[in-house]
């Protein structure tokens, strides 16, 4: 018995005095591992005798629990102290005076302003739509029947709804811009649609927040060239580098006939190159927009014809600033902030160089 106190008392002075949590779980390990002191003494137990073991047993179970316990506590203090350490050692004064230097623009905003450059420049302007969208403008109007299949690929954000009211969404795309800017305007219309839109996944390439641009035009003999010209136009303008680019077939509900585009681009060691090559990236997806689309809005397909694209931003704002993951995007760490910020004191702008 006399043993199993003096092995409880060394155990707990030593866990008491580790400094950190490596050294504590080697103090673990030297008790209570497969060839640890404690579980040695257990396996002696095989030896002993009845009467022996009804009070070995116990005991011996009994130390095993308290250096579990003394452990455990011990680590938790340690975890405290690290996450404290790191608390006042990566702290900022809220209170101090603002230093215009220090505040950047997010990389993020500063693609979709260039985008805004690029576009405005080919006659288009800047239109917006709320977060929160119904049904009708985020799928109906869209193309997408209720019941569609199409529905279910944009695992969708549902709002809780009132009692009596239409369930809200959050809007899956930037699509429905379009909707609410063609029952508002005449053709022609030429416009852009950046913001926040929100789908149910997230991995190391997708947050269940992200960024779109929408693009869409309506006017009398618009044609799959225009789109294709005003596309090809806009990456390399964006890129800033000649960028060869490729149309796919693929099928969106709101245009037919629809396509993805790809960019050329190469590896060099880790960095991605867009513009030459010999691989290809999807990019954006785009097409004509349906006759079912304009009727939805009042717009006569007979009369009117248009183009539409819509692009992930945050994957574009990745590629052409050479960002590794999409969640440190949106981590808000300030130190990532002040390595891929961007001076607000400096306007995108064509004639001066976009970034
Ligand atoms: N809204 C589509 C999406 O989120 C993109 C798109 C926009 C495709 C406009 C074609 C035309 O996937």
């Amino acid at each position: 018995m006399t043993d199993i106190t003096a092995v409880k008392t060394k155990y707990a002075a030593e866990i008491e005095a580790a400094s950190d949590l490596k050294s504590l779980d080697d103090i673990r390990v030297a008790a209570l591992g497969k060839k640890g002191e404690v579980s040695m003494m257990m396996r002696g137990l095989g030896k002993m005798s009845v009467d022996e073991k009804k009070v070995m047993g116990p005991a011996l179970n009994g130390l095993k629990n308290d250096i579990a316990a003394l452990v455990e506590t011990r680590k938790s203090a340690l975890e405290l102290d690290a996450m404290n350490a790191a608390l006042a050692s990566e702290t900022m004064d809220m209170s101090l005076p603002i230093d215009v230097s220090m505040g950047t623009l997010h990389p993020v905003q500063q693609v979709m302003e260039e985008m805004a450059v690029i576009f405005s420049d080919m006659g288009f302007s800047v239109a917006e739509g709320p977060d929160i969208e119904d049904d009708f403008h985020n799928f109906t109007a869209l193309n997408f029947p209720p019941g569609h299949p199409a529905r279910d690929m944009h695992d969708t954000f549902f709002m809780v709804a009132d009692e009596g009211e239409e369930q809200k969404v959050l809007r899956t795309h930037t699509s429905p811009v379009q909707i609410r800017t063609m029952i508002n305007q005449k053709p022609p219309i030429r416009i852009i649609a950046p913001g926040r839109t929100y789908r149910c996944d997230s991995d190391q390439t997708h947050t269940p927040m992200f960024h779109q641009v929408e693009g869409l035009v309506i006017e009398e003999g618009t044609h799959m060239g225009h789109l294709k010209g005003v596309l090809m136009d806009f990456v390399s303008a964006f890129f800033e580098t000649d960028v060869d680019v490729q149309f796919r077939p693929h099928h969106f509900p709101f245009t037919e006939p629809s396509a993805e585009m790809d960019v050329r681009y190469e590896r060099d060691g880790a960095a991605i190159k867009i513009g030459q090559g010999d691989k290809w990236m999807e990019i954006l997806g785009c097409g004509m927009v349906h006759p079912n689309v304009l009727r939805a809005c009042g717009i006569d397909p007979e009369v009117y014809q248009g183009f539409a694209f819509g692009m992930g931003v945050d994957r574009l704002a990745m590629l052409k600033y050479g960002m590794p993951d999409l969640r440190d995007m949106f981590a808000a760490d300030t130190r990532w902030l002040g390595h891929y910020g961007f001076s607000p004191l400096l306007q995108a702008s064509l004639a001066t160089g976009l970034s």
